[in-house]
């Protein structure tokens, strides 16, 4: 059973006991730069320290998302104007959060989510230049402000992350991504924004260098993870070792 920490609501006659409320941790960056793999890596690290975890992506993550995924993603779909990508990417987003993020952080699960706002920022607003603003006011308006806890940034070269992806994509998709397709200038204007937004909320963001070995960069990940949450996890954490004594106190 999930070890947790309780939390009492006393009422006149009764006390109800509920699990304390999860955190949120999304991972950002080019494609190809390895948040996948960094997400599996942190899931079993903390399911071995046996805390809920759920994983799930963007766009995507539910049934509905998933479908408007395939829509922005296929190449056929050239024509979409800029605002209309921007529209679908958050719809898919209001759904995930509304039917799956925040019932598991009120279940007191952790949610590791690939992507979230800040890609809107990078590719919408800065790749398709539409700009911060709007993305911004879309959070606001659509999802009441919500932020993760905690965002997970890594920063790569474009040519080396954008080929690899479009290399996984060749090989399980059988063509590119219509993102994929874009050329140099608009991956800098991407890597670009994420910089700024790593820059601007600090406090948030923890940005990490994804040119190093998966293993560097695993455990560097698992010690930001152990720093910022210390109030949910007694001690400190040691990598993804099955061995280590972690105790959550959730
Ligand atoms: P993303 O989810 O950001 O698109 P992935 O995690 O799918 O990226 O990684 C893309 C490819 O790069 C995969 O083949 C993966 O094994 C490889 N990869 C991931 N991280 C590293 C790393 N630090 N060093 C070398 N190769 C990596
Ligand atoms: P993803 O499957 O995470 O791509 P990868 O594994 O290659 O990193 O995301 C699909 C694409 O959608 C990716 O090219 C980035 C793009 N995207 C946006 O343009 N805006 C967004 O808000 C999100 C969530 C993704």
């Amino acid at each position: 059973m999930t070890r947790q920490k309780l939390v009492s609501i006393s009422g006149s006659s009764s006390v109800v006991r509920r699990p304390a409320r999860g955190k949120f941790i999304s991972f950002e960056g080019m494609d190809g730069s390895g948040k996948s793999t960094q997400i599996s890596h942190l899931a079993s690290a903390l399911r071995r320290r046996g805390i809920e975890v759920v994983l799930t992506r963007e766009p995507g993550g539910t049934p509905l998302g998933e479908t408007i995924r395939a829509l922005l993603l296929d190449v056929n779909n050239r024509g979409m104007h800029p605002t209309t990508e921007l529209s679908l990417m958050f719809a898919s987003r209001a759904q995930l959060v509304a039917m799956v993020i925040e019932p598991a952080l009120e279940r007191g699960e952790w949610v590791l989510c690939d992507r979230f706002v800040d890609s809107s920022e990078a590719y919408q607003g800065g790749g398709r230049k539409l700009g911060s603003g709007i993305v911004l006011a879309m959070q606001r308006a659509l999802l009441g402000g919500r932020t993760p806890d905690l965002t997970i940034m890594l920063d790569h070269d474009i040519a080396e992350s954008v080929s690899r992806a479009r290399a996984r994509s060749l090989e399980t998709e059988g063509k590119e991504s219509r993102f994929e397709n874009e050329g140099h200038y608009f991956f800098q204007r991407v890597q670009e924004t994420f910089r700024k937004i790593a820059a601007r909320d600090k406090q948030r963001v923890f940005l990490t260098d994804a040119r190093r070995p998966i293993q560097v960069i695993h455990e560097e990940i698992v010690a930001e993870v152990s720093r910022r949450f210390s109030d949910a996890c007694d001690g400190e954490w040691t990598g993804d070792n099955p061995t280590a004594k972690m105790h959550p106190r959730r």
